[in-house]
């Protein structure tokens, strides 16, 4: 072990050295360049994982489908199995010098083997982090809180509309390549509980539903009551072993570790230029939505010109504001497009949802799903067991076995789900080809990105005529789309400036250490979202401990860069597909020229970096991430907003002593006091600016 060790200060200092001249293969790399042996140990490598993956996977599903304590066993069982195999792999794969290896696929294949792992470190401190991570999400799964005013949980408070795309608790497609994480039975409540509602459903509800401020802020603080105190200092040891890990694989730290997966030199700047990009669309939206709020409640808790407390925006880390969408509608007359009654009135079931999406993607020339995705899939609900209802997509990672997950109901909602999980599928089926460790998306962001570019084009008035599911019936077309455009911006623009912030922070954690951790939180939150806290926070409250993705260990800057993309991918769809006028009118059903642009997205995987892909996709015009084609598509909502705004004093916000006092760090010592000085100060100026 020590000799082991030994070798890996060396190569980090050999890594630093060359990390420029070998671009992103700067991990860290053995000696062996015996170009023979690498392929014999990838062929290997490829049956033996597809065979561990279909065992893993299948073990996942069962469990999902079937919770019992049996079925969450064997799960548990194989998944050890699976990450042993994980570390004996990556330490065969660390012996070679992949940057001699001839075969740029052998050598692309060896550096997924070995980049984004933590098997580099020693064996007690490999299985400490995991078991911090699982027992953090434990924390998590099981906090609970009482009541507002010790009243019982209303169960008739109307469920939230269940929306797929950025129900990122537990992102579906990813389950068959992630270990165990928040798994739990949907339950639907239906006696009165004490101190017994959880974020899911109930607490969610409420900020959803809930215009009474006091009843907004006890929940909004009392689940991060429940979460950020006791996982603080697990999420601290956490920290120093991933950056560990990443250190001994040849990176700075763990945030440097986790961009890896973009291949791209100048990351950081890249991501900063495109929240640059979208600001003056947020921050328009951002002025109407406050102005409505100043509106619905009074200036005592809404200023003006201010920042907006956080737990007004129906969401509980004001990330999705469609849920206020009933006090910021721009033309309340006019409807907001819903085609649920219309489908049940022509008798709509589940299975003709899928087949419905199935037609969509067989009439661009793509794929049908094969009659095994038929016989193995859980489309509704079963009646006798407890099973987790997410949403999602399964590969079984055998080639045949393609599956869907979801408790269907026949909604508009669901419509557009099933659409999203099928182009999951679609992925699936066209990638099926490539070796195992390119089965995915050409980086992070793709596979979501392409699944909600397909939705982008179901979820429109045009679609749903052609589809027969509505009907013109005499509404003023513009306040439709402007009704419309407005509940995508709530969904889309709003949750732009979160995507973002979460990873800026955690990367800053990662590499500046834990000191200060929740005022930067909050400083993040205001200076990007223009979010305060409600109340005023501290040091102990961790409140990035209330975001599952934080305390889970999953990156978050993908769904940043997947809700840019997608609107990229859907841009050049429909541009191929021929189509003029507004994009958000935009869509691609039947067209073949469309079907033949997504496929050769997907066909590649990840077996090339994804600045090939997005080059091939454009004609050549661009190879980066850019939100153009978003902003775009909000152009007519953004010229509206710009009419409703012209009398405000401020477009966007400036915070004050007030604000920024809220979470500054505590003065305890005079250093302490120094430091909140100067932090008051750099907020200030920060946010003015
Ligand atoms: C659910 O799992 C149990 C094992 O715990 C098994 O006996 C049962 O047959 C499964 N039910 C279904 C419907 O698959
Ligand atoms: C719907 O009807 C209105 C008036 O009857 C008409 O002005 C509008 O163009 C129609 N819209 C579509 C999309 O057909
Ligand atoms: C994208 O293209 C530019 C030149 O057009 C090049 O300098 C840059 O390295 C490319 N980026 C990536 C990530 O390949
Ligand atoms: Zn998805």
């Amino acid at each position: 072990m020590d000799a082991f060790k030994g070798t890996a200060v060396r190569l980090v200092f050999f890594a630093f050295l060359t990390r420029y001249a070998l671009s992103q293969e700067y991990f860290r790399m053995g000696v062996n360049t015996n170009t023979a042996e690498a392929s014999q140990f990838l062929r290997e490598y490829d049956r033996e994982a597809s065979g561990m993956c279909y065992r893993v996977t299948m073990s996942q599903w069962k469990f999902v489908t079937n919770i019992t304590e049996y079925n969450r066993r064997r799960m548990l069982e194989e998944l050890a199995l699976s990450s042993k195999f994980e570390r004996l792999s990556w330490r065969k794969a660390a012996a070679y010098d992949s940057s001699r290896l001839s075969d740029p696929q052998g050598r692309r294949q060896l550096m997924k083997i070995v980049q984004a792992s933590r098997a580099a470190l020693p064996d007690d401190k490999y299985s400490e982090i995991q078991q911090l991570i699982s027992e953090m999400k434990e924390i998590y799964n099981s906090a609970k809180i009482c009541p507002y005013g010790q009243k019982p949980y209303d169960p008739h408070i109307p469920r939230i509309p269940y929306s797929n795309e950025y129900q990122d608790m537990n992102q579906g497609y990813q389950l068959a390549n992630q270990p165990y994480q928040h798994y739990q039975p949907y339950t639907e409540s239906t006696e009165s509980t004490y101190c017994d509602m959880q974020l899911d459903p109930e607490i969610s509800r409420i900020l959803a539903h809930s215009r009474i401020e006091s009843e907004l802020l006890y929940v909004w603080k009392s689940f991060r009551d429940q979460t950020g105190p006791k996982l603080r200092n697990r999420f601290m040891r956490y920290v120093t072993l991933a950056n560990q890990a990443a250190v001994a694989t040849g990176y700075r730290d763990a945030g440097d570790q986790m961009r890896a997966a973009y291949e791209d030199p100048s990351f950081r700047a890249s991501v900063e230029e495109m929240y640059n990009q979208i600001q003056p669309l947020y921050k328009q939206l951002f002025t109407y939505v406050r102005r409505k709020l100043v509106q619905r409640y009074g200036v005592t808790s809404v200023r003006s010109d201010g920042p907006i407390p956080a737990h007004l925006l129906g969401n509980m880390w004001a990330q999705n504001w469609k849920s206020i969408m009933d006090l910021v509608m721009p033309f309340p007359q006019s409807p907001n497009v819903d085609v649920t009654a219309e489908m049940l009135r022509q008798g709509f079931t589940p299975l003709r949802m899928f087949q419905m999406a199935e037609e969509f993607y067989t009439s661009m020339g793509l794929k049908p799903v094969p009659p095994e995705f038929w016989r193995g899939s859980m489309l509704v609900r079963p009646a006798q067991r407890s099973v987790q209802c997410t949403a999602s997509a399964w590969d079984l990672c055998n080639r045949i076995d393609y599956r869907i997950k979801q408790c269907t109901e026949v909604t508009m909602q669901d419509l557009v789900s099933t659409h999203h999980e099928m182009a999951h599928i679609q992925y699936y089926l066209q990638y099926s080809e490539q070796p195992q460790l390119f089965r995915d998306g050409a980086n992070p962001a793709f596979h979501e990105a392409v699944a909600n570019a397909a939705t982008l084009s179901v979820y429109n008035l045009p679609h749903l005529q052609r589809v027969g599911l509505y009907q013109n019936k005499s509404h003023d077309p513009y306040e439709v789309g402007m009704n419309f455009l407005m509940t995508m911006a709530l969904e889309k623009v709003a949750y732009l400036p979160f995507a973002f912030m979460v990873d800026q922070w955690r990367w800053s954690i990662f590499e500046d250490g834990v000191q200060n951790m929740n005022s930067r939180w909050w400083q993040m939150k205001l200076r990007y979202q223009g979010v305060t806290p409600p109340v005023a926070r501290h040091e102990g409250d961790f409140d990035p401990g209330s975001k599952y993705h934080i305390i889970s260990d999953q990156e978050y800057i993908k769904y940043f860069l997947a809700t840019i993309l997608e609107f990229q991918i859907f841009e050049q769809l429909c541009s191929v597909s021929g189509h003029t006028g507004h994009l958000y009118e935009c869509d691609v059903y039947r067209s073949r020229d469309a079907g033949r642009v997504l496929s050769e997205i997907m066909q590649a995987g990840s077996s090339k970096p994804a600045s090939e892909i997005i080059k091939s996709m454009t004609r050549g015009k661009t190879n980066r991430i850019s939100p153009e084609a978003l902003v775009r598509y909000f152009r007519p909502l953004e010229l509206w907003l710009r009419v409703q705004n012209r009398d405000e004093p401020l477009i966007g916000w400036s915070s004050n002593y007030h604000d920024v006092a809220l979470f500054a760090p505590q003065r305890g010592s005079s250093q302490a006091l120094t430091t909140s000085c100067l932090f008051i100060a750099l907020s200030l100026i920060c946010t003015v600016l």
